[in-house]
């Protein structure tokens, strides 16, 4: 197989850092805490960690609204902290992701109270001024639009009103975060994750966007229209090229965006001449329907629209989304494990979701999240997948000695990180043999996916090389599958009793049970 450049054989583990292990006992997690939890990354076997921001940040929508893009925020240490994190993750081999948020800043951001100081300041045009208000929305609900009292015009913010939108037609503004990408390249970290890369340019002329025809009351009032004018917009290429030709003048770098978009727009984000994104978030399996049939058109369609030379990727979980095993069971759990772990391809796995970690009944009285508070009760807020990460049976989990600024999922006591390592059957070893399966066979990565097929509840595929043939077999069914099959031997299974079973012509899976077999040819 051809040499790989380390982010296309990489799994990515998203570390929420307010929610992995407080070192200091305020509740909330930090870097320092990060530090002390990177063996077991080791362990786990994943190559990177991607970070969620840690910028200074008045933390109105915790840490993606930024105050300052060279500093990290005290809550979770000092830059010598962050230091140590970088070089304690390279020496134990595991590469640094950032989180990068250029579409907003914060509203104290040195960058906003210039330019809304007044409308001669030279950065006035760092952001989006209007007289009047479009119709654009808000992603969390409400306009877009905010009145500002002492200049007497409108900013626009995609998100809080605490995260103005920064105008990224301004050249100048595209020369000060470049800056700051390499501010952190410098240092030596590994890439970046790029938060809204969809959103960054609007129209220039502001037009209003159409209805959407299919939103229905109940919904966040953010998709009652179309983001025609202010989302998506052709310009948004030049910039994501701009920002690829930073990260390449370092070496062996990544930029990944964050885009939620159509299976056809989103690859555009791969660039002219894959100039662009090297890996555009594919958020399909958090999307999609949880059967078999549903999966393998995901899996066949997305394989089928990658451009020439586009890597692929897939996430199973992130700090916007329900968690994995909430959203397919517990059971069904193993076998989204099994289905990420033998796909091609960069994977991204969000912290907890190893141990099969649920999402957590928030009361109201424990809501965080902004976009709860903004529109309560119908869905939007993501506390519930952002709970601090359970490493034991002691009363706060270890995670903190203190109060956890939100509150531990409710059996944290049976599901964590000291329980499921002492039980071979847990979830958390199953993560650790297939990971571990994945680094021992590289075509698992970069071989053939083919000879995809479902029958029922069952989804079948191949993964190929020149000289190996792995067959995966995955029941998203509750009853009794069996399937033919060539002969060989059962490499892992969702149920570890299986591993080095012989195969014959037949095989049979139990209910949400999932094989990796070795086909001898
Ligand atoms: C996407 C991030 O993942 C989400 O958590 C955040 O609220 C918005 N972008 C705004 O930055
Ligand atoms: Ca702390």
């Amino acid at each position: 197989m051809r040499n790989l450049a380390w982010w296309q054989s990489a799994v990515i583990y998203e570390v929420y850092p307010r929610s992995f292990q407080d070192s200091n006992g305020d509740g909330i997690g930090d870097l320092d805490g990060i530090i002390q939890r990177l063996d077991y990354l080791v362990k786990l076997g994943v190559d990177a960690i991607w970070v969620a921001p840690v910028y200074r940040s008045p933390m109105a929508d915790f840490g993606y609204d930024v105050a300052d893009y060279c500093d990290v925020d005290p809550i979770f240490g000092t830059m010598q902290d962050f230091d140590r994190l970088l070089e304690e993750a390279h020496r134990r081999d595991l590469k640094l992701i950032l989180d990068f948020v250029p579409n907003h800043s914060s509203d104290q951001h040195p960058w906003f109270l210039e330019s809304r100081s007044s409308r001669e300041n030279a950065k006035r045009d760092w952001y989006l001024w209007r007289d009047e208000p479009n119709n654009w929305m808000s992603n969390f609900g409400g306009s877009g639009w905010e009145w500002d009292r002492q200049t007497n015009q409108y900013y626009y913010h995609s998100f809080l009103k605490e995260q103005p939108d920064l105008n990224w037609r301004n050249p100048a503004v595209r020369t000060a975060m470049y800056d700051a990408l390499r501010f952190w390249l410098d240092k030596g970290v590994d890439g970046f994750r790029v938060d809204v890369m969809w959103l960054l340019v609007k129209d220039d002329q502001y037009r209003d966007n159409p209805l959407d025809p299919h939103f229905a009351p109940g919904q966040s009032s953010g998709n009652s229209l179309l983001p025609v004018y202010n989302s998506n917009r052709l310009e948004v290429h030049n910039v994501v090229a701009e920002m690829r030709a930073v990260i390449d003048s370092y070496s062996r770098r990544v930029l990944i965006g964050e885009i939620y978009l159509p299976m056809k727009d989103l690859m555009t984000y791969y660039g002219q001449n894959l100039k662009g994104a090297n890996l555009p978030f594919n958020f399909l399996l958090l999307q999609s329907a949880w059967n078999a049939q549903a999966i393998g058109q995901v899996i066949s369609g997305y394989m089928s629209s990658l451009p020439p030379g586009g890597w692929p990727n897939w996430v199973l979980g992130n700090h916007d989304n329900a968690r994995i095993a909430t959203r397919v069971g517990h059971s069904q759990a193993s076998i989204a494990a099994m289905l990420l772990l033998t796909l091609p391809g960069t994977l991204t796995i969000y912290y907890g979701d190893e141990i099969g970690m649920t999402n957590a009944l928030i009361r109201p009285e424990d809501v965080q999240d902004p976009a709860e508070k903004r529109q309560p009760g119908i869905g939007m807020g993501r506390d519930p997948e952002r709970t601090p990460m359970p490493w034991d049976c002691s009363e706060m989990a270890g995670f903190t000695h203190g109060r956890p600024w939100l509150p531990l999922v409710a059996d944290h006591r049976a599901v964590n990180v000291e329980v499921e390592e002492g039980d071979g059957a847990s979830i958390l070893n199953l993560y650790r043999r297939l990971i571990a399966l994945r680094g021992a066979r590289p075509m698992l990565v970069g071989g053939q996916l083919r000879s995809l097929t479902t029958s029922g509840d069952l989804l079948s595929y191949e993964r190929a090389s020149e000289n190996e043939r792995l067959a995966i077999f995955l029941n998203f069914g509750h009853g009794l599958v069996q399937v033919a099959t060539e002969a060989g031997t059962v490499l892992a299974g969702t149920d570890s009793r299986r591993n080095t079973e012989r195969v014959h012509n037949f095989i049979e899976l139990q209910g949400s049970e999932g094989v990796v077999v070795e086909v001898v040819s």
